[in-house]
């Protein structure tokens, strides 16, 4: 086996964490990852959920400000993250808390599970800066929505989905939505700008499928959006 190729997963929060926690998913997904083992080093990116979104709006009618409010999302998606290392044999113990831990634990091992690290953005941008750091060509996107769409396809049943797009259309559709704690959008513009200066293909599928992440691994397609 040759040098080990690298892919950044960040989990969206919703797939993991919404009424109840989602342990039956993270037990099926840690045992899909463990299978590619041999071949790929993993960071895994865990998000917040739903739980996040209500302490957020929650606190916000009590005037506390966004960078208090991120920091309660943070702290949320290291919860899931710790969660998440105990369905793996070999994950770290202990989550790191910035990118720079998370390219130390994964220069020794296959894997690093970790969630946020500072206020002003969300796991998406810590992805994307995991995957620039380390080298990853790849980033797949792990969302309840099954890729980008013209529009919010909950909201306008006339949304289409794009199955590719350019960086600049992305950031486009991100522009003006990723403003302030908790913002409900595919991807964050951070992420997207550091994805195309670090031209990381990315791949936004839904997360709760896993022969999407398999597509991806064994044939570099998928029934989501690639943005690159
Ligand atoms: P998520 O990454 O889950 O953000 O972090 P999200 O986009 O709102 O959620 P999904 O992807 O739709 O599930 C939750 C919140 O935690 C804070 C932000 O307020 C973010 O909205 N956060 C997270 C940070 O401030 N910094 C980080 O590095 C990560």
């Amino acid at each position: 086996m040759g040098i080990k190729k690298s892919v950044v997963i960040a989990l969206g929060g919703s797939i993991i964490s919404g009424d109840d926690i989602n342990l039956k998913f993270m037990e099926k997904f840690s045992k899909m990852i463990s299978n590619y083992s041999e071949e790929y080093k993993f960071g895994i990116v865990v998000g917040g959920g739903k739980p996040v979104k209500k302490y957020i709006t929650s606190l916000r009618g009590y005037h506390v400000n966004d960078s208090t409010l991120d920091e309660i999302g943070i702290y949320a998606t290291r919860m899931n993250a710790l969660t998440m290392t105990t369905f793996f044999d070999d994950s770290n113990i202990k989550i790191p808390v910035t990118v720079d831990n998370a390219v130390e634990i994964l220069s020794n091992h296959n894997l690093v599970i970790m969630g946020g690290t500072e206020p002003g953005h969300t796991t998406d941008t810590v992805s994307a800066l995991l995957a620039e750091k380390i080298g990853s060509k790849i980033v797949i996107n792990a969302t309840s929505v099954d890729g980008v769409y013209t529009d919010d396809p909950n909201k306008n049943a006339n949304a289409t989905k794009f199955s590719a797009i350019n960086y600049d259309k992305a950031i486009e559709l991100s522009i003006g939505k990723s403003i302030g704690a908790g913002p409900r959008i595919f991807m964050d513009i951070t992420s997207l700008n550091i994805a195309k200066r670090a031209k990381i293909k990315v791949f936004v599928i839904n997360g709760l499928n896993l022969e999407g992440y398999k597509d991806i691994l064994d044939h570099d397609k998928t029934d989501g959006t690639i943005i690159s």
